[in-house]
């Protein structure tokens, strides 16, 4: 059977701000820019999640899109959304909630709920133009 890869995507809007607190204002500032406003900034947030593995040969699915969507939306939308991920979100808790930083403390909460089916990508977007992935590596 061959391997195809299927996905689903989800939206979240979410407050943040990125701030590394071993720096100095200065250095956050100079580093993060307008990211690090203290008084947060929001985002229209856009996750993409990829799962592969073989075609069920009765279901001709991978998965069962249905299924990850509420997985997903139980287990990090519903966690996330309208927040604030510094201060809110407990799989977050003392990040930096730069994208990347999110995306894999997502993974680590994502992949052991959809098992077992296989998380095999994560894409999120923060605008229209940035997106990051984690495979999980
Ligand atoms: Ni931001």
């Amino acid at each position: 059977m061959p391997d195809v890869t299927v996905t689903r995507r989800l939206r979240f809007n979410a407050a943040h701000r990125v701030h590394n607190p071993a720096l100095s204002d200065a250095e956050n500032t100079a580093l993060f820019g307008k990211c690090n406003h203290p008084n947060w900034h929001g985002h229209n947030y856009v996750l993409e999640v990829s799962v592969t593995g073989p075609i069920d040969p009765v279901s001709g699915y991978v998965v069962d899109l249905g299924r990850v969507r509420d997985v997903v939306e139980r287990e990090v939308i519903d966690q996330v959304d309208h927040r604030n991920l510094n201060l809110d979100v407990p799989f977050l808790a003392g990040a930096n909630p730069t994208s990347e930083n999110i995306v894999v403390a997502m993974w680590g909460v994502i992949a052991p709920a959809i098992a077992p089916a296989r998380l095999s990508r994560l894409r999120l977007w923060e605008t229209e133009n940035n997106y990051v992935e984690y495979d999980g590596r």
